[in-house]
């Protein structure tokens, strides 16, 4: 079948075509319907079924005779270490962290926080929650203590499970302190944590909330799995919004896995089996869908990869990985290719290492440019595919269908909407533009399975952020165009979303975090283009009137103030003093207007501003900072 036949027979019949789908999956029940409609734009898949994450990704696999293949091999070069786990190890390992997590009372529906670095004994905790029906939810290190105790506070967990530390090149990151300070801050206080202690760095424990994770396990009965309805929540991830406040996107159980095995074989063209690679982080979703559930409800072999493109040891890494574990198929940032290029243009690196068994290359997560994907493309002589998705959907929207149909690449766009999404370019007042016209994307409703049903605690938060500006549809917070062959183009965020490195952040965190400094009146902060991250936040502070500290010291302080509360992840680096913001003449602060200045674009002077020569003072401080990069 062609894409064009299997998007259509989705669109004559979604019901049909999900049910048949869903046959790919093991049920304790099996759906006799997929879609439920409740009214208020709220839409349910396989309400009835019943079914477990855990034994789909693991227990079935070694039922079927899997149990010696590799589930995930592990590879560290900033350890120096790698291990191969096969589906059997998996399973043991797993069953025997969720008895523990049992014998001290967590059971089906509970939250469990997740708090640790790329290394096997993260995917055990997640599979282990799922095993029991309690919901995980993992938050990334590169978050400070503010940050994971907010999602503390909004999961109400019963419990942390955490490492002691990660590594970054260069340094250690303790997270035991990150955590303690996290706890110390949270209103809610879990009942225990788990802490897996790494040689590197080794954390204290509290006595008798603190527990080892070896003999925290000692002696546990193995669990079995609990089958859950198939809407439970498997899992809430946190994502950026345009407050400080973060949503938790709620990830239902059988649509997640019905759409993360469809996904293996017609997007990602791997059999299973075969070694598939996601180089994220399993704080992101890609982790969460390509490195964990993806790859392993498909009985794939996934690398779960503990280093950086470059300085672990060098720009040859994702190379020698490839060929040393024979990956079938790479899915990266295309900032991590930024950075390859950055210290080998030439790819010089790749002599030596045979990536033959690599199929092709997927990359996500921001804007891919095309000068990054030419480059990619010559160097490692793979098709590579751009693919546009979300926290919000779990899998992608927009894609190469290459193991249906491999469809003609456009340098410049993710390609076309796969089964389950009708993708709309929408003008202001929500109507289907024509093809080749900007406008909002948008997806009409329902969403597929596997997309986010609400959010956790805020199901008003969930209507207001995605389904009331386009009544019927579900707005993606992306805006850009589709061409008159149905390929899409993204050209930008239409809220106060930025994309750091393939990161997803909310410049409206980091202003709240510059307000709280004691002697900044106001502050505004915006995402500049940068050749490496893709974007950067700057931030611009007003001081409060009597203060007059040195500048440059109140700015720094405003760089560790972010850092602090939100992680090194924001990368918040740009900060400087302003006299004044520009602004409307009703006082609202014009954050495009800057962005356009700090990207050295050509802009119309906004006919609300009340201010125009305000403009060039916001010119000249972007310019101390080093931007716009063009010096344009
Ligand atoms: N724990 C603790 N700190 C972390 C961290 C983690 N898990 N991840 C990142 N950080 C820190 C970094 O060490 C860095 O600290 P620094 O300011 O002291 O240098 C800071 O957060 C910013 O990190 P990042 O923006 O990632 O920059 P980097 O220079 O460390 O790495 C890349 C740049 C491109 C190599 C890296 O961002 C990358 O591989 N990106 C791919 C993104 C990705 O996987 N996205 C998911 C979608 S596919
Ligand atoms: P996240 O939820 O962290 O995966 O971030 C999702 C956002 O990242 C999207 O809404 C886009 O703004 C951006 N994004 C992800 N993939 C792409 C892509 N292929 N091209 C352009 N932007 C992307």
């Amino acid at each position: 079948m062609t894409y064009a036949d299997v998007y259509q027979s989705w669109k004559t019949d979604p019901e049909a075509f999900w049910l048949e789908q869903a046959r790919a999956i093991d049920w304790d029940e099996p759906p006799t319907r997929a879609l439920y409609d409740r009214g208020h734009h709220v839409f349910e898949w396989f309400a009835e079924g019943r079914l477990n994450t855990c034994y789909n990704c693991v227990d079935r696999h070694v039922e079927a005779g899997r149990g010696e293949q590799a589930a995930i091999i592990y590879d560290s070069p900033v350890t120096g270490t790698k291990a191969t786990i096969t589906y059997a190890e998996l399973q043991d390992r797993v069953a025997r962290l969720a008895g523990a997590l049992k014998a001290r009372g967590v059971e089906k529906g509970d939250r469990v926080i997740i708090y640790m670095p790329m290394v096997p004994e993260t995917a055990v905790a997640m599979l282990a929650c799922a095993r029991l029906g309690a919901i995980h939810s993992v938050v990334f290190g590169g978050f400070a203590s503010h940050e994971l105790a907010v999602r503390i506070d909004d999961a109400t967990p019963k419990a942390v499970i955490a490492a002691s530390c990660g590594i970054e090149p260069g340094r250690t990151v303790a997270y035991k302190p990150l955590l303690d300070g996290a706890l110390d801050q949270a209103t809610h206080k879990p009942e225990f944590t788990v802490i897996f202690q790494r040689p590197e760095e080794e954390a204290g424990l509290t006595e008798g909330r603190d527990f080892e994770w070896h003999a925290f396990q000692e002696g546990a009965e193995p669990a079995t799995c609990v089958p859950v309805e198939g809407t439970h929540p498997v899992y809430v991830l946190y994502t950026s919004g345009t407050t400080g406040a973060p949503k938790g996107v709620v990830r239902p159980t059988a649509g997640h896995l019905v759409a993360l095995y469809w996904s293996m074989k017609n997007i990602y063209n791997v059999d299973p089996g075969e070694v598939f690679w996601a180089a994220s982080d399993v704080g992101w979703v890609v982790g969460h869908s390509y490195i964990v559930y993806g790859p392993l409800v498909h009985g794939n072999t996934t690398v779960l990869f503990e280093g950086k493109p470059v300085g672990t040891p060098d720009a040859s890494t994702f190379w020698r990985v490839i060929a040393e574990h024979g990956v079938r198929n790479f899915f990266t940032a295309p900032t991590a290719f930024r950075a390859v290029k950055r210290e080998d243009p030439k790819g010089a690196l790749l002599e030596g290492h045979d990536i033959s068994k690599l199929r092709a290359i997927y990359l996500a997560g921001e804007r891919a440019d095309p000068d990054t994907v030419e480059w990619a493309q010559e160097i490692s002589g793979k098709p590579i595919y751009d693919h546009w998705w979300q926290t919000e959907t779990g899998w992608p929207i927009v894609a190469n269908p290459a193991g249906l149909e491999a469809m003609p690449v456009k340098v410049g766009s993710p390609s076309v909407a796969m089964p389950g999404y009708d993708v709309q370019v929408l003008d202001e007042g929500g109507t289907p533009v024509a093809p080749g016209n900007l406008g909002a994307i948008a997806i009409r409703l329902p969403l597929p399975p596997g997309t986010l049903p609400t959010l956790w605690n805020a199901p008003e938060r969930f209507h207001k952020s995605y389904l009331a500006r386009f009544p019927g549809y579900y707005e993606t917070g992306d805006a850009g165009l589709i061409d008159k062959d149905g390929y899409l183009y993204i050209m930008a965020r239409t809220d106060d979303v930025i994309n750091v490195a393939g990161h997803r952040l909310s410049t409206g965190a980091m202003e709240e975090v510059l307000a709280g400094h004691p002697d900044v009146a106001e502050c505004a902060v915006i995402g500049v283009a940068d050749d490496f991250k893709g974007q950067l936040p700057m931030g611009f502070v007003c001081l409060t009137k009597g203060v007059n500290r040195p500048h440059d010291e109140i700015e720094a302080e405003c760089v560790a103030r972010v850092r602090q509360q939100i992680g090194p992840v924001a990368a918040f680096k740009l900060c400087k003093v302003v006299d004044r913001l520009p602004k409307t003449r009703s006082g609202k602060i014009l954050r495009r207007t800057m962005a356009n200045l700090a990207d050295g674009q050509d802009f119309k002077m906004p006919a609300t501003i009340d201010d125009p020569a305000i403009v060039d003072e916001i010119r000249a401080a972007v310019k101390t900072l080093g931007y716009p990069q063009s010096g344009g």
